[in-house]
This record gives C-alpha cells, sequence and structure tokens, in this order.
C-alpha cells in the first residue's frame, strides 16, 4: 500500500501515513511556468492499493486530482482509493435553475472514472455520494471538532440552521452540554437573513458549529443573535474553513472569541486534525 498526498492536501497525507503505517510514495511535483501541473511517482506501485489524498478547492487542485489519479492507473496500481477532505462544488448539488450543471454530479463523474473507492469529510449533504459510480463515503469531523470544543468549558452548542441541527447534537452529547439551533433563510451566494428567536445564552460560552464557513455571513449572524441574548464567549467551529473574502473580519467584528476549523483546507484556523476520522475505512 502507497499514500500520494496532493499538494491541497500533504498534511493529511502524512498524518494517514503516520497512523496507518503505510508509506507516502517518493513523488515530484511541479507546476510549469504557465502554471500547468507536472506530477510524476518514483516509486514502483505496480500493483498496490494507492490511496490518493486530495482537497478539490480551490479549481486548480482539481486538475491536480486527476493527474495524479491518471499517473496511478498508469503506474498500474491494484487498488486506488480517493480521500477528498473537502469536496468542492458540493454545494450545487442539484438544478436550482433551468440551464445550471448539477456540478457535484459533474465532479464525481469525473472522479469515478480512475477510483475504486472515494471517501470524503461532511459533504454538504450525503446524496452526493450517490453520484459517484464508484463505493463512496463519507465521514463526520464533528467528534474531533467536539473533543477540541469540549476544553473550553462550552455550556451550548448551537446550530446556524436546521440542517446543522444533527452535528449540533451530536457534538453537544460528548461535551455533555445543551443544544439550540437558528432559523436561516437563504436570499443568494452572499446574502442570509437569521430570525431572531429566544435563545437561553445568557451568560454562557456558546459554540455555533457548521460545516462550511465561506463568506462567514452564516456565523456572523448567529453570533450578533447570540450576543443579544446575552452570550459571554462565542466560539465557531466548522469542518471546512473556505473563508472567503472578509469573512475573518466578518466574524471578528462580530465579537467571535475563537475561529476553528479542521485542516481539510489548510489555513491557520485548521486547529482540528482531520485523519484520525477518516483512519477507521483503512483499518
Ligand atoms: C449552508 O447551508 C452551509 O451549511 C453553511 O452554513 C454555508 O455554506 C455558510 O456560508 P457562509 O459562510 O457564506 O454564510
Amino acid at each position: 500500500m502507497y499514500i500520494i498526498g496532493g499538494t491541497a492536501s500533504k498534511t493529511v497525507a502524512e498524518d494517514l501515513s503516520k497512523e496507518l503505517k503505510v508509506p507516502l510514495a517518493n513523488t515530484i511535483s511541479k507546476r510549469f511556468p504557465d502554471e500547468e501541473f507536472y506530477f510524476r511517482i518514483l516509486d514502483d506501485i505496480k500493483g498496490k492499493h494507492v490511496i490518493i489524498v486530495q482537497t478539490t478547492y480551490p479549481d486548480l487542485n482539481i486538475i491536480e486530482l486527476f493527474l495524479l489519479q491518471n499517473a496511478v492507473e498508469e503506474a498500474g496500481a491494484k487498488e486506488i482509493s480517493i480521500v477528498i477532505p473537502y469536496f468542492g462544488y458540493a454545494r450545487q448539488d442539484t438544478k436550482f435553475k433551468d440551464g445550471e450543471p448539477i456540478s457535484a454530479k459533474a465532479m464525481a463523474n469525473l472522479i469515478s472514472l480512475n477510483a475504486d473507492n472515494v471517501i470524503t469529510i461532511d459533504p454538504h449533504k450525503e446524496h452526493i455520494l450517490d453520484f459517484f459510480s464508484t463505493s463512496a463515503h463519507s465521514c463526520s469531523a464533528v467528534p474531533e471538532l467536539a473533543k477540541y470544543l469540549k476544553k473550553k468549558n462550552i455550556d451550548m452548542i448551537l446550530a446556524p440552521d436546521k440542517g446543522a441541527l444533527e452535528r449540533a447534537k451530536q457534538a453537544s452529547e460528548i461535551i455533555g452540554c445543551d443544544f439550540d439551533y437558528m432559523e436561516k433563510t437563504r436570499i443568494d451566494g452572499t446574502t442570509i437573513e437569521i430570525k431572531p428567536k429566544e435563545l437561553d445564552s445568557q451568560n454562557k460560552n456558546v459554540a455555533i458549529i457548521d460545516d462550511i464557513i465561506s463568506t462567514g455571513g452564516t456565523m456572523a449572524k448567529s453570533i450578533q443573535q447570540l450576543k443579544k441574548h446575552g452570550a459571554k464567549n462565542v466560539y465557531v467551529a466548522c469542518t471546512h474553513g473556505l473563508f472567503a473574502g472578509n469573512a475573518i473580519k466578518k466574524l471578528s467584528s462580530a465579537g467571535c472569541k475563537e475561529i476553528i476549523a479542521t485542516d481539510t483546507i489548510q489555513s491557520k484556523f485548521s486547529k482540528v486534525k482531520i485523519a484520525p476520522s477518516i483512519i477507521p475505512f483503512f483499518k
């Protein structure tokens, strides 16, 4: 068995290699002056099971994944497993309007071409797994996020919308605290509305948990509501920290105590490692 980490997911690949005691393949990768990607596997992987680890965000990393998959296939691997820590384009999982692509399906079709198994973490909706023509599974970062939050004396976990309720409930059970949710309506890609709601957050340490922080709008509005209801400290935690545009500024201005993300997308907020959530699939 070998593990190959794409440039978007080097640390996750290293962690998996250590935990599973599977070597990282020796590879060469670089970008040509025109930004095209070059890749070469130096080890003989013929007849081996190879795990490729690569987040498909931003777009450059998608092409990189396709080239890694092709290199592994061309080198005669027996089995190819693809770990996609953050599966980009998963949110366009249906045609919301006529004429749109089903982006998650387009991605899944192409990734399935050179894959025997696909594993991804906290996809926005589980049904995207059905778009793969190969076996596809998801795993959850919530237990690892909850372990981190437990050290912060959290009194309540909040879901910013009903879609995140199960995650909040699961985290609250691990931490041993209350949970609640907000009512969110999405107006468009950058505008959301969070309805004011009675929240028992007076003087409490609250953590809001979600799958993705993109523009930070959802979290910022939720923080404001909590602060209005007298929350003491508000933490925000997500699996995938995209932090688009001025998301970080929005969160700090709203009064966020700490921003926590996993390393599915590497950033200075990647305080929680995702590898422990993936390991059970390979044991
Ligand atoms: C949407 O339902 C997701 O779970 C997140 O709440 C959303 O992607 C966050 O986006 P933003 O940070 O732009 O509000």
